[in-house]
């Protein structure tokens, strides 16, 4: 079976997608809650999430090489996450996709995936 890290391109296709999702996030008022919330600079949080997507699209265990376990639940905790945030991770990471080109059929079964990933990091209620 073809695992989503070869159908998404790869390193090269998932790195495009991390990159248009913090590029939106930046350029776009509709996540300008979700940016405050970020470091200045993004460019470490474009690799983390690179090296994240690749070991958890079925590639390359970049993140854990590096950090370890994930714990994202853990990690995320300094940040306040309700459902404003999700719901604006989420907008962006959709948008990404899709102007990326990913394949409708794969986008709605990431998007499922995201969408569990991102409940999941809630941290605060509302
Ligand atoms: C639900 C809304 C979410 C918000 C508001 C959020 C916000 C953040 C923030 C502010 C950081 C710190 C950035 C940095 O250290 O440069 C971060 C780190 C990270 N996020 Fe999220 N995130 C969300 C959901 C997700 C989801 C769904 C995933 C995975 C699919 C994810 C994966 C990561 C990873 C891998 C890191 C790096 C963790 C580390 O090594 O410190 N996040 N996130």
């Amino acid at each position: 079976m073809t695992v989503p890290f070869e159908v998404m391109g790869g390193e090269d296709g998932i790195r495009a997608l991390v990159d248009r999702f913090y590029d939106l996030m930046d350029l776009e008022a509709a996540y300008a809650g979700l940016r405050a919330l970020h470091p200045a600079t993004l460019e470490g949080s474009r690799d983390k999430l690179f090296w994240y997507l690749c070991g958890w699209l079925g590639g390359p265990n970049h993140y854990i090489e590096r950090f370890g376990h994930p714990r994202l639940r853990a990690r995320h905790l300094p940040y306040a996450i309700g459902n404003a945030e999700r719901d604006q991770w989420m907008a962006c990471m959709t948008r990404a996709m899709h102007e990326c080109g990913i394949e409708p059929a794969l986008a709605q079964a990431l998007q499922r995936a995201f969408q569990g990933t991102a409940d999941w990091m809630r941290n605060r209620e509302g």
